[in-house]
């Protein structure tokens, strides 16, 4: 074995080498991004080619400076640059700064979530953080939460704990040990014809299938149509199927519309079901002071994704399910001796294992720990309030220009438009934004085309957009004349 040093302890050895290597990245990263646009436009079978000819496993390592220099000239360039004012296709935001000094910290201490004795601190860090944000969203005692991979493992995470719920309230079952049985057959899931997939994934992986997920139409704001919700959980009921939960999406993925959680709380109520929050996009726009209210009445859901890398800027992946009843958490319950000892838990030493379909876990909630105190409240309304003046704003300027169709007016930071001259132009003008670095989202609705802005980057301006739609009316112009 070399013996250069290779793993960083507090040797002095170590920490020069560590240092020497962080400053060589440094300068590799920041010698490769002054250019502007979001990605370099590079051919996929050119760009194919180059990262196959960098190698797999050298016979004999190359070294950090080598390595760093294969990064740099193959890597680097051709990476996405999230920060550019030039990507807004998806829910996928640039990064605070402060949060990519928590990575560094969370990679070199390496600490894990799963017990007590793997991560002291960050165990108490994300205790912390998660009561905080249970009285964020506004959850009461008895609420509890964890920290996931992203949003759709919360959004599975809150339907197996609703599942497991259900069948043990409704039919005694104990599902962890006996499984779905043939209640778990019947049992529906309710939500929007526009809600993210990880529903459809959560249903196939809980082994209730695609059939179980039953797509409520949604209105011409692109929110769940509640008469019709009614309708469909008592039609099931007639015929003998369990309605079990329902999902509102609090910020659809493509239009970031909210669905009204009051109205579906009522039915939800009334049938006995969990009623879960997807606010993977739109949990961000409670920091905004301007914009909270367009939430309603989120705290009236049973459990809530929060996504951390989307609205809130954090690098990813950082997510939490918050759970108001916190016993439902209790699904994911199991001990090893090797690693969660009860009687460590009656001493303190918690061990968060209990409360995530994960064992070994990232420490993300230091990220969200120094965003919050380096931010604070004002400069997370302030980031929030911007992105969602930005969707504002740019609906504004082309909402009565012939030259565009708009058909959701933005409660969030997205726009979905199409320029009026068809699907082609529109997939033309996508790709050649793309091709000279600008990236922005494509979609369907009602089976067309659109456009998409997804506005994350609080460093766009008012005056940004109507060079946006130069460029695209310009491109648009050129793409009609080949089509
Ligand atoms: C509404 C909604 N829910 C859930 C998800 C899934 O989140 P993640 O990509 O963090 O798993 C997304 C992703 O865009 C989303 O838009």
């Amino acid at each position: 074995m070399s013996n250069k040093p290779f793993i960083l302890s507090n040797k002095i050895e170590d920490k020069k080498e560590f240092e020497a290597m962080i400053n060589k990245t440094m300068a590799s990263f920041f010698r490769t991004i002054d250019d502007e646009r979001a990605f370099s436009g590079i051919n996929p079978y050119v760009l194919r080619k180059e990262i196959n000819d960098l190698g797999f496993l050298p016979e004999k390592g190359i070294g950090f400076d080598a390595t760093m220099e294969k990064v740099e000239k193959s890597i680097l360039p051709n990476l996405l640059r999230t920060w550019s004012l030039s990507y807004m296709p998806h829910l996928h935001s640039p990064a605070l700064m402060e949060t990519i000094s928590s990575e560094l910290l969370i990679a070199a201490f390496n600490d894990s979530m799963d017990s007590w004795d793997q991560g002291p601190a960050a165990t108490e860090v994300e205790e912390a953080m998660v009561h905080g944000l249970l009285s964020l969203y506004g959850y009461k005692d008895g609420a509890d939460g964890c920290f996931t991979s992203g949003g759709s493992q919360s959004n599975i995470s809150a339907i197996i704990a609703a599942r497991d719920w259900y069948l043990e309230e409704k039919f005694g079952k104990d599902v962890k040990k006996r499984g779905i049985g043939e209640e778990g057959r019947l049992l529906r899931l309710y939500t929007s014809e526009i809600s993210h997939f990880s529903m459809d994934k959560g249903c196939h992986i809980l082994g209730l299938g695609y059939d179980a997920v039953r797509k409520i139409p949604v209105d011409e704001r692109c929110k769940i149509d509640v008469d019709a919700f009614r309708s469909m959980v008592e039609e099931d009921i007639a015929e003998g199927l369990y309605p079990f939960a329902a999902v509102a999406t609090i910020g659809t993925t493509d239009f970031g519309s909210i669905d009204d959680v009051k109205a579906m709380r009522i039915i939800c109520d009334k049938y006995g079901m969990h009623l879960h929050a997807d606010a993977a996009y739109g949990s961000g726009a409670i920091m905004s002071s301007k914009y909270r209210d367009r939430l309603g009445y989120l705290s009236l859901a049973d459990s809530i994704t929060i996504d951390f890398h989307k609205m809130f800027l954090l690098p990813i992946s950082c997510s939490a399910l918050l759970m108001k009843n916190g016993k439902k958490l209790e699904c994911f319950e199991l001990h090893a001796d090797y690693l969660n000892r009860e009687e460590d838990e009656e001493d303190g030493y918690i061990n968060l294992v209990g409360k995530s379909m994960q064992t070994t876990r990232r420490f993300d909630a230091l990220k969200v720990f120094m965003a919050f105190q380096t931010r604070g409240k004002d400069g997370f309304d302030e980031m929030i309030t911007k992105v969602i003046d930005n969707a504002d704003y740019f609906w504004s300027l082309i909402k009565d220009d012939p030259d565009f169709i708009v058909p959701v007016k933005p409660e969030l930071s997205s726009v979905v438009f199409a320029l009026s001259d068809g699907d082609e132009v529109n997939k033309r003008v996508r790709r050649r934004l793309l091709e000279n670095g600008t990236v922005i989202g494509q979609t369907v609705m009602d089976g067309k085309v659109m456009l998409k802005f997804t506005l994350l980057n609080p460093n766009l301006g008012f005056s940004d957009f109507p060079v946006l739609i130069k460029k695209i009316k310009e491109y648009r112009d050129m793409e009609k004349e080949r089509v």
